[in-house]
């Protein structure tokens, strides 16, 4: 379907002012360093954000916040095409369209879906938690894309993403592209401090095991100190045995871009204390960076600007594909 343009990239990220170092490292920072080998895109998920209620004041600072988060992260709006998912109608319309080329069973099988679902019992569960994966991939397919950095828990959604349009285009004739998933060998699953066997979550708020990119320095410092680890004292990577150490050296690498053996060499005969001094300094130095940076960016009218450029710009491609898909389905 394509010919030699530039490959596209895109992800997006659910609206919350307060991200984490696991969104950063997961999949904000390998989108950055790759934004100008790309045709990129980056958007806040507003739309999965609603999938559960969620108070719309809040929801509309949060936005803001997560665009000029973006920015601090290094997101270049002058390269990349940054832009809020409910600005651009095509997204629900093809989320509609993609919903109906997915199996029940396919949905059901989301490990997300099972993971959060668990915890919705009392009231029944909301059909959006559900439905949500489709609504990504129509998020995907819409600009053509090639490559969608994420972590590890999204992969699946990108995994059905192929699958959902491979299905397409055989029913309805090649209209879609299939992407790839990009997973960073290192930082695609940062775990809690405190507990190392779940994922760290924007949505665990204030807590001793969750570094936010927004934490006070001294906090973050703090956290990091306090990481639960092992009695063994020795900086070895061993995800099944000492999974606090070996959290703690992914967020070094991921951070430093050094790799995992060179770390273990380093901190061979040293305690966890030095160890843990250099995460933490590696960690304050990558958020002071950022916070600097946000303040910089945190202009209503700078931050207002840049979306409504981005949607023109991605309003155009996106309504071609809509378009492409309708022609295909007998809808236009
Ligand atoms: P969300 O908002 O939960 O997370 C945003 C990104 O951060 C990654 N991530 C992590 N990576 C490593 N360690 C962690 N502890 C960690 N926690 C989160 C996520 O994998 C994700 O890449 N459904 C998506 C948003 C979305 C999207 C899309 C992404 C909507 N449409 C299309 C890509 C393409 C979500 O809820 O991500």
């Amino acid at each position: 379907m394509k010919n030699n343009e530039q490959k596209v990239m895109l992800t997006g990220v659910r609206p919350s002012g307060n991200l984490t170092l696991g969104n950063y490292l997961g999949a904000i920072k390998n989108f950055v360093t790759r934004q100008t080998k790309y045709k990129s895109y980056i958007f806040i998920a507003d739309l999965h954000a609603i999938t559960s209620p969620r108070d719309p004041v809040e929801l509309r600072v949060a936005v803001n916040d997560c665009i000029a988060m973006y920015l601090a992260c290094g997101v270049d709006p002058e390269q990349t095409i940054v832009f809020r998912q409910s600005d651009v109608l095509e997204h629900g319309i093809m989320g509609f369209i993609m919903t109906f080329q997915t199996h029940m069973g396919e949905l059901s099988r989301m490990t997300q879906f099972k993971l959060k679902s668990q915890n919705m019992g009392k009231n029944g569960i909301d059909t959006g938690l559900f439905v949500y994966p489709p609504l990504m991939s129509a998020d995907i397919l819409l600009y053509n894309t090639d490559m969608v950095p994420v972590g590890l828990d999204q992969q699946q959604h990108v995994e059905l993403t192929r699958d959902l349009a491979q299905r397409f285009n055989k029913r309805y004739g090649d209209t879609f592209n299939e992407p790839d998933v990009y997973i960073a060998p290192v930082g695609n699953k940062i775990l809690n401090l405190q507990n190392p066997t779940e994922k760290m979550n924007k949505s665990d708020g204030p807590n001793p095991g969750t570094i936010f990119l927004m934490d006070d320095l001294k906090l973050a410092r703090k956290k990091i100190m306090s990481a639960v680890t092992d009695s063994e004292s020795i900086v070895r990577f061993d995800e099944e045995n000492k999974p606090g150490i070996s959290n703690l050296i992914s967020i070094l690498a991921a951070i430093t871009d050094d790799d995992i053996a060179a770390i273990e060499r380093r901190f061979a005969g040293r305690g966890y204390g030095d160890f843990k001094r250099a995460v933490a300094d590696a960690v304050c130095d990558l958020l002071a960076d950022i916070q600097a940076k946000y303040q910089q960016f945190k202009n209503p009218a700078v931050l207002n600007a840049i979306l409504a450029n981005g949607a023109e710009r991605a309003r155009v491609v996106a309504d071609e594909t809509l378009s492409r898909a309708r022609v295909a389905l007998g809808l236009k």
